[in-house]
């Protein structure tokens, strides 16, 4: 019997691991060769984005940690449940198991309800967490990014960071932006796909800055709208709605904040203009597929060697569609902030432009002088954001 309770235990063990549901693992009653060895300690962390055990061993004045991949630490446990250690306590959201070895060395196994109802925080979500509220969890789960107990789910990783991340930026512009403090503030979220970062808009401007905030999102895909519009309603998301239909037919009675992420080649010009024609505070967009200036480059010959390689084309073109796009929103009245959303390492539509509306003169000629120079530098004749705003590069 011994060796199936011990393999029971274990079981449970890598179950809770691989679902994500583990919590804690306290090895106790040392039978190895260190005489200061009390216990050995562990609970998951998240390291560079990626599920790791932590362990730490402890002695009676010092502490010693390491963190192992969880096949790593499943392989290692295997090897010190019931030898190393003759005692076992093992924590997850489901429940709670316990292996004990008598003096004659007999297992006794025995399980009961959870000790804790939801996985223990790790260290770097404990941080994310302020920028969005537990009751998020909800849509993070439909949305298949965490597991029920909170885990980023394998895969996951970089989408959770690239929420995290776009909420914190977001947090910081808010500030920036004059948005109206006597009525709610009226966000869309242009091209919102599967809604990940209109649902954690929603939550950050309604719930953690307390700000009553009304958030539709836009989408051509019907399919995802309808899946939208009801987990907002289950997830208890009153102010966020979904909407079928274009960015470009869009129509807004108020409109405070524009957001469009990687809306593909003109469909961001298409949105800035939306933005802009409806006079919003802040407009944020994370452009992509910048393919419409491609064919109309014509940089100065010594960049031509360069140019052969199809890399370097494509992102000759972003930068130049990017930069005049920036530009023409300060010449339309805008400030704005060209950065890196998050890191390349985790994805490569990663540029973020913000535009925050300025109180100043619009449409001067010295900022139609800067756009008109970069256009003419690089040869661009035409290009989407221009014509909507009706801007000549040649007078
Ligand atoms: C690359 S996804 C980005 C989704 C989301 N904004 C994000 O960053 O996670 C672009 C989405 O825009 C939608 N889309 C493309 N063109 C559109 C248009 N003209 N009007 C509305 N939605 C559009 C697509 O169906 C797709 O779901």
């Amino acid at each position: 019997m011994g060796p199936d309770l011990r393999e029971t235990f274990l079981t449970h063990l890598r179950t809770s691991v691989q679902e994500g549901t583990f919590v804690k693992l306290t090895l106790g009653k040392p039978r190895g060769t260190e005489a200061d060895l009390q216990n050995l300690y562990l609970r998951p962390v998240t390291l560079r984005g990626t599920p790791h055990l932590s362990f730490v061993w402890r002695h009676t004045t010092k502490d010693i940690t390491k963190n192992f991949p969880p096949a790593e630490a499943l392989a290692q446990l295997d090897a010190l449940v019931g030898t190393s250690f003759h005692s076992a306590h093992l924590f997850t959201t489901t429940r709670s198991a316990q292996l004990e070895y008598n003096k004659k060395g007999e297992p006794r196994y025995s399980f009961g309800p959870p000790a804790t109802g939801e996985a223990q925080p790790r260290e770097h979500d404990r941080v994310k967490s302020r920028l969005l509220p537990s009751s998020s969890q909800i849509w993070l789960e439909a949305l298949d990014i965490t597991n029920s107990a909170g885990v980023v789910r394998p895969g996951m990783a970089d989408k959770h960071r690239q929420i995290h991340k776009y909420v914190e930026i977001l947090s910081h512009l808010a500030v920036d932006a004059a948005l109206p403090t006597n009525r709610p503030v009226e966000i869309a979220d242009m091209g919102c796909g599967k809604g990940y970062l209109t649902f954690a808009t929603h939550d950050y401007f309604n719930i953690v800055a307390n700000r009553a905030t009304n958030v539709v999102g836009i989408e051509t895909r019907p399919g995802l709208v309808e899946k939208c519009q009801a987990l907002a309603r289950r997830a208890g998301c009153a102010r966020l709605s979904f909407q079928a239909g274009t960015i470009q037919s869009a129509q807004f009675t108020t409109l405070d904040v524009l957001i469009a992420l990687h809306a593909c080649d003109t469909a961001t010009d298409d949105a800035i203009l939306q933005g802009v024609r409806a006079g919003a505070a802040l407009i944020v967009v994370s452009p992509c597929c910048q393919k419409e200036l491609r064919s109309q480059l014509q940089p100065a010959a010594v960049l031509a060697p360069a140019l052969q390689h199809g890399i370097f084309q494509e992102r000759h073109a972003e930068f130049a569609t990017d930069a005049l796009r920036a530009l023409l929103l300060e010449w339309a009245g805008y400030d704005t902030k060209v950065f890196e959303f998050i890191s390349t390492e985790h994805t490569a539509k990663n540029l973020m432009i913000t535009a925050t509306k300025r109180a100043g003169p619009i449409h001067t000629d010295e900022a139609a002088a800067k756009v008109r120079e970069l256009a003419a530098f690089y040869g661009i004749k035409t290009q989407a954001l221009a014509r909507h705003f009706d801007f000549l590069f040649s007078q």
